[in-house]
């Protein structure tokens, strides 16, 4: 990607950071060769713009994009290998969540892509989706014998109803850009290449609004169902920890590792 600006942050590795003139902030996550996977120090590098960005008055809104082919492939599946329950229950992942969850300015996710696990997770964070015709949503961590640990149940529950909902993280399968926008998760559907753009334009024209009111659109608009979903989101967590205890989940992690099918045995 051709980079007009300097990195609005310095020493960022996984992502690449630029501020334009429209006070719209851009944070493309940048880890081809792996899917752009969502690895603690890639999230911890989001969860540090992020805090930059909330006290700073150049920013505005926010686009955040995984490039032109994939937005991301959920969490670092490698990371995941020797994790234990009590690793989750420590992982410092839960307050890069929390950081980005808390961020209070618009912000909008450009996907193009694969956009499953975790990276559903981190664009449904977001406050607006607009996706290219090749994206693809899920929450397929049932295959590795886990389910969504980062509010993913609760969010898609609420944004695309329980049946949906249901079939994607009891299943795996994806969703089609076309079938997520009749579905209400995204809010429009482009040709991939104009993806981003389409975002930017959208961020400038909310960039160009009072700022203050923008913030307080937001907040006010995530009250119609963060307060409710804040127990389910709790539940899930310690449950996405429990899971980890399982022998099913090291054999899911291990197939995925090794590139062949999970064999679970309910243990
Ligand atoms: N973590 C780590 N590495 C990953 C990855 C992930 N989530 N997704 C893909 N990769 C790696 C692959 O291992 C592969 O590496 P090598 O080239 O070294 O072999 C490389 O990226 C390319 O992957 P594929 O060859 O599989 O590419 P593909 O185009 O055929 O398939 C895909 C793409 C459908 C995204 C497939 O890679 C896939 O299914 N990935 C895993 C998706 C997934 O299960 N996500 C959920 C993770 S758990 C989670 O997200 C929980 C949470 O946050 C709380």
């Amino acid at each position: 990607m051709v980079n007009a600006h300097p990195p609005y942050m310095d020493g960022c590795d996984d992502i690449l950071t630029s501020l334009d003139d429209s006070h719209v902030l851009t944070i493309t996550i940048n880890r081809p060769k792996a899917r752009n996977a969502l690895r603690t120090q890639l999230l911890h590098e989001i969860a540090q713009t992020l805090d930059k960005a909330t006290s700073d008055d150049n920013v505005r809104c926010v686009v955040l994009t995984g490039g032109d082919k994939v937005f991301a492939a959920g969490a670092d599946i490698t990371e995941m290998a020797d994790k234990t329950s009590v690793g989750v229950l420590q992982d410092p992942r839960a307050n890069h969540w929390r950081t980005i969850r808390d961020f209070p300015k618009p912000m909008i996710a450009a996907v193009n892509g694969f956009c499953l696990g975790g990276g559903n997770e981190l664009a449904m964070h977001c406050d607006i989706l607009i996706a290219g015709k090749n994206a693809q949503f899920g929450q397929p961590e049932i295959n590795l014998g886990i389910i969504p640990g980062a509010g993913g149940t609760q969010r898609l529950t609420a944004m695309i109803g329980k049946s949906k909902a249901m079939r994607l993280v009891l299943s795996g399968e994806f969703l089609s850009a076309e079938d997520a926008e009749r579905a209400g998760l995204v809010s429009e559907v482009c040709e991939p290449e104009l993806t981003l753009e389409k975002a930017t334009a959208l961020a400038r024209k909310i960039a160009s609004k009072a700022p203050v009111a923008a913030r307080l659109a937001k907040e006010s608009v995530l009250k119609a169902s963060d307060g409710l979903l804040a127990e389910g989101i709790a539940f899930e967590r310690k449950a996405f920890a429990l899971l980890f205890a399982t022998d099913d989940k090291s054999e899911g992690v291990s197939a995925f590792m090794e590139k062949r099918k999970p064999n679970f045995k309910g243990h």
